[in-house]
Order: structure tokens, then sequence, then C-alpha cells
């Protein structure tokens, strides 16, 4: 058991990864300052974990990453487990490629002096363990495969030189002083907690495949735009590495233990993905198998920025964190659907 930070822990992964930390008996101080989400998801996470909101275990402060003041406010606080924080999950971050090619500074602002005001104030109190949310979209396009960890990144947006920068200050600390880091480089994590009560929630029409989808199953849209099929795969359609999000939280409190167990400084690089990828019409033909539901789609032209295939490596957390997907594009989207049909305007529109 120990006190955690979660940044960001009101969002998609950090909801999930906070309910599975609270089922290991850590005690959670989350900050998010909600741009991109709603407290309703961690009172959802308090009632599926059999806890109290806003009580010791799991605390929600309204704060801003690049607030110094409030940050120092967090960590010296004796109203909660604050005082005594071990160890850092980091999630808040922006994460719209296309919104970082349009507004770069932005997200150099948040992704990076964020992250730099937040290790700041985690230097100061002398708490020196992070996980940290990476991204496949470091590795561009990669020309050969299996992506592994030592692949050479090539970041071809804003969004993922943020990622990089930050991974990039974490290996300086590392090299300072005795920090113990994980940059988790995340492929595609999709799907919901198979209660349907917690899951992903984007801001307006959602860009992303998945999201995408469960939104059509909803009626919310008419049908699905397939961005190209002429990628030289079996089907035509892009590939990628689609993770269920529970066997992404469960890998952050494998990497959360398996730091703090460690005596020695460490700054470990894991891809974390299923190994195994899956094309557009793989997930369109998996998501009505599993749910019964049809996509009606349409084939246009390719989405500028996207690249044909990624696919993780993911031997190496395997190997150091004992962790393995273990969830199939049938649970993804069987579990994605209890969410977006039980809630159909998600937390923005429960009571
Ligand atoms: P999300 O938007 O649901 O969660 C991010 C959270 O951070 C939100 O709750 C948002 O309100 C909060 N936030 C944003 N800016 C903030 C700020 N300045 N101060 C405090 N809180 C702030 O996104 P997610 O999908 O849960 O992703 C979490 C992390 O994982 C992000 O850093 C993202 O870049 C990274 N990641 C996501 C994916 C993905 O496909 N979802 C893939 C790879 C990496
Ligand atoms: C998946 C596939 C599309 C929508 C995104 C973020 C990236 C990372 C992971 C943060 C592609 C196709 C999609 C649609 C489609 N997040 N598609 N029609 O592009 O791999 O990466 O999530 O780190 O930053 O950009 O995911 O879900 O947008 O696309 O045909 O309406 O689905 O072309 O092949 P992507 P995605």
């Amino acid at each position: 058991m120990a006190n955690i930070l979660v940044t960001g822990g009101a969002g998609f992964i950090g909801s999930h990864t906070c309910l599975v930390l609270l089922s290991h008996g850590h005690n959670l101080v989350v900050i998010d300052d909600l741009s991109n989400s709603s407290s309703v998801a961690l009172e959802r996470v308090a009632k599926l974990a059999g806890v109290g909101f806003g009580k010791e275990r799991l605390q929600l402060i309204r704060c801003d990453i690049r607030d110094q003041a409030k940050l120092e406010a967090v960590f010296t606080s004796k109203a909660n487990c604050s005082s005594q924080l071990e160890a850092v999950i980091h999630f808040a971050g922006l994460k719209a490629v296309s919104e970082s090619v349009a507004k770069p500074l932005h997200y150099w602002d948040v992704n990076v002096s964020g992250s730099t005001a937040l290790l700041a104030a985690m230097e100061a109190h002398e708490c020196r363990t992070i996980v940290f949310s990476s991204t496949s979209t470091v590795y561009g396009e990669p020309e050969f495969f299996p992506l592994t960890e030592s692949t050479p990144t090539n970041p071809i947006h804003p969004y993922a030189q943020t990622k990089l920068a930050v991974e990039q200050i974490l290996g300086s600390l590392a090299i300072a002083g005795p920090w113990r880091s994980a940059c988790l480089r995340y492929f595609n994590p999709v799907g919901a907690h198979p209660s349907g009560s917690i899951g992903e929630d984007p801001l307006g029409v959602p860009n992303n495949l998945f999201p995408y989808i469960t939104q059509i199953a909803a009626g919310r849209h008419e049908k699905l735009r397939v961005f190209g099929d002429d990628y030289l795969t079996d089907d035509g359609t892009g590939i990628r590495d689609y993770l269920h999000v529970m066997d992404l939280a469960e890998a952050h409190a494998a990497a959360l233990d398996h730091m703090l167990q460690s005596r020695a400084p460490l700054n470990l690089t894991l891809n974390l993905g299923t190994g195994k990828g899956l094309s557009v019409m793989n997930v369109v033909h998996g998501f009505e198998a599993a749910t019964g539901v049809t996509i009606p789609y349409e084939m246009v032209g390719r989405r500028a920025g996207d690249v044909p295939k990624l696919e993780a490596c993911p031997k190496k957390a395997e190997k150091i964190l004992g962790w393995k997907a273990k969830r199939s594009l049938a649970d993804m989207c069987r579990d994605g659907w209890a969410w977006q049909s039980a809630n159909p305007n998600g937390y923005r529109g429960s009571k």
C-alpha cells in the first residue's frame, strides 16, 4: 500500500488505472483540471472500488499541473495522504494529434512545461518515482517491425515531440539523481471497465476509431468513414495495436510496484500493446460479431498524417513487469459497448 498522486486521473486511462490501484490497496490523490473529463468518473470509480469519494482512499483536487503554487499545496497538504506521497502516475496532458499541429505552443506548454512543474515539485518533496504516459507515435512511420523500445524514434507531429521531450527530461533526472521512472509507450487503448460504469468519453466528435464506432452503435452518427483501403495490408485498411484499457491499467499498477520495490535508480521505457495489430475492418467486423450491432461504413481517402501500421513488440514489459495483455478484441468491443450503451452521452449526459 502506498500514497500515490495521479495526475489526469479523471480521464479515460487515469480513471481505469485509479480503479486498479484502489483494488491494490493504494491511497490516491488525483489532480485534474477537468478540461477533458468529469468528476463523475471518479465518483463511479469510488463506488466500484467500495471506497468513499473525497475521503482518505480517493481525493480529487482540481488543479492545472502548470500551477506551481497549487502543486506545492498538494504536496504539503495535511488534509489527506499528500504529505507522504511516494510516487506519481502522470496522465495529465493533451493528446489530440491534429490539435497539436494547430497549437504547438499550447501542447509544449501543457505537456512539457506542465511536466517540468510537476517534476520540480516532486524533487522539492523528495518524491522521485514516476510512471509517465508516453505514446507509440514517437516512432513516427516505422520502416521495420517488430517495434521494440530500441527502434529509432521519429516523432512527426508536435504531440509526439512533446512526449519524447518529457521522456528525455526523465532520462536527464535518472543521470543526475536517484529517480525511478517508467515511460510507458501506449499503442491504442480502447474499451472500458466491464461494468459499463466508466469508459472513454471524448469531448466533441471523436477522431479515434473506437469511440466513433461505439457512438455509431449508439445512434449518434450515421456511418463510419474508413480512411483508406489502399494501404499495403491484407484488406488495405490501416493496422493498429488495440489494447484493452483494463490491460493498460494493470500494466500501470505493475510498473508502479516494480519501481517501488527497486532500491536502485531506474529509467525504463516500455511498449504497451498486444503485439498483434488489427485492421480497421478487423475492428468493425469484430465489433459487429461481439455486439450484434451493424456498423455502416464507407471507404474514403486516407487521413493526413496516418501511418499504415503500428504494432508493438511488448516482450520487454512482459519480461520486466511480468505483464501481458490478456483481453481479446471481443472483450474490448463488448466492454466498450457496455459503457456506451449505458451512457449514450457519456458522463456529461449523466444526472
Ligand atoms: P484524457 O484526456 O481522457 O485524460 C487526460 C486528463 O488530463 C483529463 O482528465 C484532462 O482533464 C487532464 N488534463 C489535461 N490538461 C491538464 C492540465 N493542464 N492540468 C491538469 N489536468 C489536465 O486522455 P487519456 O486518453 O486518458 O490519456 C491519458 C494520457 O495518456 C495522456 O497523457 C495521453 O497523451 C496519453 N496517451 C493516450 C493514448 C490514447 O490513445 N488515449 C495513447 C497514448 C498515450
Ligand atoms: C486508428 C485507425 C485510422 C477514425 C490515435 C492518436 C494517437 C494515439 C493513439 C495518443 C487508423 C482509422 C480512424 C475513423 C478510420 N493517442 N480510422 N476512421 O490514429 O492510431 O492514433 O490514438 O497518444 O496520438 O492519434 O488512432 O483511432 O484515430 O485511428 O478509418 O473515423 O482507424 O485511419 O488506421 P491512431 P485512431
